[in-house]
C-alpha cells in the first residue's frame, strides 16, 4: 500500500499551504476591484479569496475541480461551480475573471485561456498570478535527481505549465486579449513548515510511485535541498517565481 496520496484536503492545505492565499497581496492590487462588479474566480479552492472579494461588494463565482475544496468554499458562502478550467461553461458574464496559484495545474492553457475570454464581457479584466518559467526549479531538479538515481519516471516531479512572460503574452494575444501588463517576479517563499511538507502537499503524486519507500525518497531529496532552501535555524524557502498579468478582452 502507498504511503504517501496527494492530499487536497482542506485541513491540510490551511496547515501548510496557507502562504498561497496570504501572499495573494499583490495580484489583488492589481485586480482593483470595485464593489458590484461580477467577478469569477478561476481555481477558487477554500474560497478565502473569494470571500474577501465578497466583503468588498463583488459578486464572485468560484470555479475549481476538488469537490472537497467546493465544500469549504460553499461554506464560506461562496457560489461555487465544480468545472475544469480547461472546459469552462461561461459565456460573456464577468467584468473580471481572477486566478491566482491555480494556472500552472492547468496544462491546456489555450483552452484555459479561451474559455476565460468567452466568460468575459467586451473589455473585461484576466488578472492572473501562477508560476513562471524558473518556478520552483531547484524542487523539480531535485526530484529529478533522485527518481533518474532509482530509475524511476523523472516525468512526475514537474508537471505543471510555468511559461515566460512573452510565451503567455503571446497566447492571449492569439485567442484575442490585449495585454496590459505582464510581469516575471522571483519570490523566495517562507515555508510554515519543512520541504517535507511542502513536497506532501505539493507533490504527492510523485512519491506515490516508491510505495512503502516513499518516506526515504522524500528525506532524500529533503537532504538534497537543505543546503540551497534551508537556513542555518531550519527555516525553509522555496523559490517561487511568479508570473503577472492583467489582459483586457478585446471589444
Ligand atoms: C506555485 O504556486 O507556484 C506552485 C505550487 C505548487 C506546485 C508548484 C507550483
Amino acid at each position: 500500500m502507498s504511503h504517501i496520496r496527494q492530499d487536497w484536503s482542506p485541513e491540510t492545505y490551511d496547515r501548510h499551504a496557507r502562504f498561497v492565499t496570504d501572499e495573494a497581496r499583490e495580484i489583488l492590487n492589481w485586480l482593483q476591484p470595485k464593489p458590484g462588479e461580477r467577478i469569477l474566480d478561476l481555481g477558487c479552492g477554500d474560497g478565502v479569496i473569494a470571500e474577501r472579494l465578497m466583503r468588498e461588494g463583488c459578486k464572485v463565482v468560484g470555479v475549481d475541480i476538488s469537490a472537497e475544496m467546493l465544500k469549504a468554499a460553499r461554506a464560506r458562502g461562496v457560489q461555487v461551480i465544480q468545472a475544469s478550467g480547461e472546459d469552462l461553461p461561461f459565456e460573456n458574464e464577468f467584468d473580471a475573471v481572477f486566478s491566482n496559484a491555480a494556472l500552472h495545474w492547468m496544462t491546456d492553457a489555450r483552452a484555459v485561456a479561451e474559455g476565460v475570454l468567452r466568460a468575459l464581457r467586451p473589455g473585461g479584466r484576466f488578472v492572473a498570478e501562477m508560476g513562471g518559467h524558473g518556478n520552483v526549479a531547484t524542487i523539480v531538479t531535485a526530484l529529478r535527481a533522485v527518481a533518474r538515481r532509482r530509475g524511476a519516471n523523472e516525468s512526475l516531479a514537474g508537471p505543471w505549465f510555468f511559461p515566460t512572460p512573452a510565451e503567455y503574452a503571446r497566447l492571449l494575444r492569439a485567442v484575442g486579449f490585449d495585454v496590459e501588463r505582464i510581469e516575471l517576479v522571483p519570490r523566495p517563499t517562507p515555508l510554515p513548515g519543512r520541504m517535507s511538507d511542502w513536497l506532501k502537499v505539493f507533490r504527492g503524486a510523485f512519491f506515490e510511485q516508491f510505495g512503502e519507500d516513499a518516506p526515504v525518497v522524500i528525506a532524500e531529496v529533503e537532504d538534497l535541498l537543505r543546503p540551497v532552501l534551508c537556513d542555518s535555524e531550519g527555516n525553509w524557502t522555496a523559490d517561487y517565481v511568479r508570473l503577472r498579468v492583467l489582459a483586457r478582452k478585446r471589444k
